[in-house]
């Protein structure tokens, strides 16, 4: 008997959900026709069927690997290949059943973070289709979530699928966990499995007492074989089915499938914060209930000898959480955790990090999620432009903000009334720049430019001319025009063609222009003064630059306003606008050594006071990057 006591070993170790146990106990009287030829039965796969869509066939089975090998086996036989990611547990954790029942042959495929890629499954379907010496591709299976607890995004698995259907490949979906995927895709199980043809919808690991679904879609319908048979002959029948159905039935109505998965992933989440916190890493995004981490074996030992985990391979361990995980479990978890790490750290002080480390880790992993796509996390999320609400405007300015800069710009988000840079019906004082194309500039070579550039920090001290700083201009952030769809065309690309950047511009020696910081208006190519230079303001921007203003004619400073981004691409946009600054500086680069002037990228500047020279919010708007700019 065990004493009531609750771990992260698998979400299969968990206890049945009480609701589960009352409806195997209400289920538990009387006789009831066996093999699943009673009404409870029906009922049941109906209930199921209903979550898959009308036409969808449900079979009940016994366990997970069951589950698995019938489903494949329903569609590949011998000659014939699953292609399937190389942690899937068809591979690591089904002691070779697959193949062994169904006679097929496995073939993994690598992954990083468990995800097949659409790429790397056409490529070994091509590689297998036409050699007779291969199996032929017949079945890939998804695992999703992954064996590794991430998941595929929509656009993930519409890639994947339709790559597999085009191959003519049945697509099995091991759901073991798919309501975990469709808790954190926020869609239901159906649209979490895309458009797979057979799908195996989990409840043993989530809240059942034992009992999987296979589901065959109507897509698949026509091609079916005899699955009722089947299903027999792979051992997978129960006698006393109604006790699975039950189950079910209980499952799907009012979504405690999903109730009991938001649980688990919650918890998940939960767990992963804190054991980062501890400064441990985890080997892969935590998108459902599993955190894979690192840490050293006696204190997995130590640890496991009073809560029972699994390792994993790659020297990792693997901590899972429940339906029934709670926050407490959880706490106590990551107190013994802390402790017994604490203890080893004292006895091994060279592997031990400090406080600093600790945070400068968590710090890292914060940086390199910047760094990393988060696309599948973004479609969670509806934008505003998808929400209809108005396109931000191309350039951040305000007619009333003219020479004004010591007044802070209004915030040009959501409820910010900033207006499009085609609408200036103040009438600003737009100083209007040179026709860059018409200044004959900028005819040296390409590979030239191309193969001399490079980071130029000494300038001579001689002024541009207007017509240098207009190309110059043009060149990093200039307009070609607007789309049909209003968006903005530019002479750099931008994520989305939302370009999220302005271009702030002091100008110390241009011959022609009062020297003063600007900002750049690239429809209209004509700049609006801020405010005039100053020996304070020269100052303030040397300090601002950590003393790299070096002499220079012009400095270039590329604010990044991020609403514009977000607008569309709401969590992803840090990214996007980000990659966009490099294409505008490169861009700079190459102007300049096509004009025979010299800059240099400056990522190390001070943000607060960068921000406050330039007179923006350092909220909606603030620096990302500078060049100063100058004769060589
Ligand atoms: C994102 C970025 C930030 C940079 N920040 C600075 C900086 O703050 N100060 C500086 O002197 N150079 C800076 N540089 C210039 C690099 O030092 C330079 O590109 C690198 O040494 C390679 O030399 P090259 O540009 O001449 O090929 C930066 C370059 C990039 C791309």
């Amino acid at each position: 008997m065990n004493d009531g006591q609750r771990w992260f070993a698998s979400d299969n170790n968990a206890a049945t959900h009480p609701r589960i146990m009352d409806a195997l106990a209400r289920a538990n009287k009387g006789h009831a026709v066996g093999y699943g030829g009673d009404p409870d039965t029906s009922r049941a796969e109906n209930a199921v069927a209903a979550l898959f869509g009308e036409g969808s066939l449900v079979r009940f089975v016994l366990n997970g690997t069951g589950s698995n090998v019938y489903a494949i086996g329903c569609f590949a036989g011998q000659g014939d290949a699953i292609i399937c990611a190389d942690c899937a547990h068809l591979v690591v954790d089904e002691t070779g059943a697959p193949t062994a029942v169904t006679g097929a042959q496995l073939v993994p495929l690598r992954t990083i973070d468990g995800k097949l890629d659409a790429g790397q499954l056409a490529q070994v379907i091509g590689e297998y289709k036409d050699d007779m010496h291969k199996p032929r591709p017949a079945v890939v299976s998804i695992s999703q979530p992954t064996e590794l607890g991430t998941v595929y995004s929509a656009s993930e698995l519409d890639a994947l699928i339709s790559t597999a259907h085009n191959h003519g490949c049945v697509v099995h979906v091991d759901g073991a966990r798919l309501a975990n995927a469709a808790a954190a895709l926020g869609v239901g199980p159906a649209e979490a499995a895309g458009a797979a043809d057979v799908i195996g919808f989990g409840g043993t690991k989530n809240g059942l007492m034992f009992g999987e679904a296979v589901v065959f879609m109507p897509r698949i319908a026509g091609h079916l074989p005899d699955t009722a048979r089947l299903r027999k002959t792979r051992l997978q029948l129960a006698s006393k089915m109604r006790y699975i159905a039950a189950q079910f039935e209980e499952y799907v109505r009012d979504g405690l499938w999903l109730e009991n998965a938001r649980a688990a992933n919650r918890a998940g989440a939960i767990l992963n914060e804190g054991v980062r916190r501890l400064g441990i890493p985890v080997a892969y995004p935590v998108d459902t209930n599993g955190v894979f981490a690192r840490i050293p074996v006696p204190v997995a030992e130590t640890l496991r000898s009073k809560r029972f985990f699994y390792d994993w391979e790659g020297g990792l361990v693997r901590w899972m959480t429940s339906w029934d995980s709670t926050d407490e479990d959880i706490q106590t978890f990551l107190a013994d955790l802390s402790a017994t790490l604490t203890e080893y750290n004292k006895n091994h002080p060279e592997q031990a990090p400090g406080p600093e480390e600790v945070r400068l880790r968590e710090s890292l992993g914060n940086s390199r999620k910047l760094m990393k796509s988060n696309w599948a996390e973004m479609e969670r999320y509806t934008s505003d432009q998808s929400r209809g609400l108005p396109m931000p405007p191309f350039v951040n300015f305000q007619p009333s903000q003219a020479g004004q800069s010591e007044q802070p710009v209004q915030p040009t988000g959501r409820q910010g009334e900033a207006l499009a840079s085609a609408d200036m019906s103040q009438e600003p004082n737009l100083i209007e720049l040179p026709e860059p194309l018409a200044t004959g500039l900028g005819s040296k070579s390409f590979a030239a430019c191309t193969a001399e550039r490079k980071s130029r920090r000494k300038f001579n001290g001689e002024p541009l001319s207007l017509e240098e700083l207009s190309f110059l201009l043009w060149a990093s952030q200039g307009s070609r025009g607007l789309r049909k769809d209003s968006f903005i065309r530019r002479t750099v690309p931008s994520g989305g063609s939302r370009h999220p950047l302005d271009t702030h511009i002091y100008t110390r020696r241009v011959i022609g222009l009062q020297p003063g910081l600007y900002r750049f208006m690239p429809v209209e190519h004509a700049l609006v003064m801020s405010v005039p230079a100053s020996p304070a303001l020269d100052a303030a921007f040397d300090a601002a630059l950590f003393e790299q203003l070096w002499d220079c004619a012009a400095l270039f400073v590329w604010t990044a306003v991020p609403y514009r981004t977000e607008w569309r691409y709401t969590i992803s946009a840090a990214k996007i606008v980000l990659l966009d600054a490099g294409h505008a500086c490169q861009a700079l680069y190459g102007a300049c050594e096509a004009l025979g002037l010299g800059t240099c990228a400056i990522g190390a500047y001070d943000q607060a006071p960068m921000d406050k020279t330039l007179g923006v919010d350092g909220q909606d708007e603030f620096a990302v990057y500078a060049a100063p700019v100058g004769r060589v």
